[in-house]
C-alpha cells in the first residue's frame, strides 16, 4: 500500500504543477483551490500517508487502512472534480458531489486517525 500512495502521490504532484503553471501562464486563477488541494489532499498527504506506512508497515495491514485508502482514493477525484466544474461552469449541481466527496475524505481522514493510534508502538 505504501508504493502504491507514493505512486498515487506524484501523480497527483504531476497534475497539481501543471494546473498550477496553467493558471499562472493564462492569468486565470479561478481553479486555485483545486490547484491547492490537488497538491495539499493529493501529492502531500497521500506521500504522508506512503511513508508513514513505510514506517510503520503494520499499519498497512489493518481493514481500516484499506477503507481509508478507497475513501480518499474516491473523495478526492469526487470533490476535485466537483469543485473544479462547479468553478469552472458557476453551476450549483456541482455543490452536491463536492461534499460528498469531501466528506468521504474526512470519514477516511478519522479512520486513518484512529488507525494510527491503535497500530503505533507507544
Ligand atoms: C511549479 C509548481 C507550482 C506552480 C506553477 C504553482 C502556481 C500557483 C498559482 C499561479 C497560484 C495562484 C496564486 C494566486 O491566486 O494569486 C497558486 C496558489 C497556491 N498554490 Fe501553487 N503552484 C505550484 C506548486 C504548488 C505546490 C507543490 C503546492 C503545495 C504543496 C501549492 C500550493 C498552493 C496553494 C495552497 C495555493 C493557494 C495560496 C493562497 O490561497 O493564497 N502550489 N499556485
Ligand atoms: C476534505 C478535506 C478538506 C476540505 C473539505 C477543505 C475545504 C476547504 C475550503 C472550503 C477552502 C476555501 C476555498 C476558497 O476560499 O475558495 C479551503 C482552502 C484551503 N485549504 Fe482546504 N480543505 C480540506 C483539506 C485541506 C488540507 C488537508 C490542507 C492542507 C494540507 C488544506 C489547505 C487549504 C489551504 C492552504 C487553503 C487556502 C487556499 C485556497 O485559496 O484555496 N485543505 N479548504
Amino acid at each position: 500500500m505504501e508504493k502504491l500512495y507514493l505512486k498515487i502521490a506524484v501523480c497527483y504532484f504531476v497534475a497539481g504543477v501543471l494546473l498550477g503553471m496553467t493558471m499562472g501562464i493564462i492569468h486565470d486563477f479561478r481553479l486555485t483551490s483545486v490547484h491547492a488541494h490537488i497538491n495539499l489532499l493529493g501529492w502531500v498527504s497521500m506521500a504522508l500517508f506512503g511513508l508513514i506506512y513505510h514506517f510503520y508497515p503494520a499499519a498497512a495491514q489493518t481493514k481500516l487502512a484499506r477503507i481509508h485508502f478507497w475513501l480518499h482514493n474516491i473523495g478526492l477525484p469526487i470533490m476535485m472534480m466537483a469543485i473544479g466544474f462547479q468553478i469552472w461552469t458557476g453551476d450549483a449541481a456541482f455543490m452536491p458531489a463536492a461534499i460528498i466527496g469531501s466528506l468521504l475524505i474526512v470519514i477516511g481522514v478519522l479512520l486513518f486517525a484512529i488507525n494510527l493510534f491503535k497500530q503505533m508502538p507507544r
